[in-house]
């Protein structure tokens, strides 16, 4: 068995500080568990995508389950409007497959354009759609619509089901659902197919 990526106290008090600070952004008070990264990362298909993006990485727990579980030449762009949260993964994960951006996830095609992709295969999102600002949780839905291959995989971890309503019209209906009961909140873990 391999062991599960854990989050340090460094991790975790900067990540409450900051719910504190921006609720509607980060949305929960603690980073996700290990068993919902291990989760995350063994349902987002990684093992034959390329082109990999993450939304909403907060401190960086999830960003290191995709990384252990991606190939090694695979590339990881982990979009992030908290600075703080990019300056702490910057320090915390060396690894020359990822790349931050804080551009947020309402504009990843201009986003993949930077890197010369022409394409997401897999996008995993931790962003909250339902404590986004109005109009938000479209626009990023349509973002991530626009810079999905056909075929790509989208997986949203999410506290309530308003995702898959938002998604619905653009993906139709999601092609798997589990919920991580030992993380706290329990998480549901949704993917689509493009
Ligand atoms: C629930 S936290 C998830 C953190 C981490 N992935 C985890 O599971 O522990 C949501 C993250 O989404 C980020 N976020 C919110 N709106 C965003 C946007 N428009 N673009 C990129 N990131 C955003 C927040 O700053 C926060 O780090």
């Amino acid at each position: 068995m391999t062991k599960k990526v854990t989050n340090s106290l460094k991790d975790s008090a900067l990540f409450l500080k900051h719910a504190l600070k921006s609720p509607m952004q980060v949305a929960y008070f603690m980073p996700s568990s290990p068993w919902l990264i291990d989760q995350i990362a063994k349902c987002a298909h990684l093992h034959d995508a390329k082109h990999i993006m993450e939304l909403g990485p907060g401190t960086g727990g999830t960003t290191k389950g995709i990384l252990k579980y991606m190939q090694d030449d695979a590339q990881l762009i982990s979009v992030e409007i908290n600075q703080k949260f990019i300056d702490h993964i910057e320090k915390t994960i060396d690894d020359k497959r990822l790349s931050m951006n804080n551009k947020g996830a309402q504009n990843l095609v201009e986003i993949m354009d930077e890197y010369d992709w022409e394409s997401a295969d897999v996008i995993i999102s931790g962003i909250p759609f339902t404590t986004l600002p109005k109009g938000m949780d479209k626009a990023i839905m349509q973002s991530i619509y626009d810079a999905l291959k056909p075929g790509g995989i989208f997986l949203a971890y999410q506290l309530r089901d308003h995702v898959s309503k938002l998604a619905q019209p653009l993906f139709g209906d999601y092609t798997f659902k589990k919920i991580e009961f030992k993380n706290i909140p329990p998480m549901r873990i949704y993917t689509w197919m493009k």
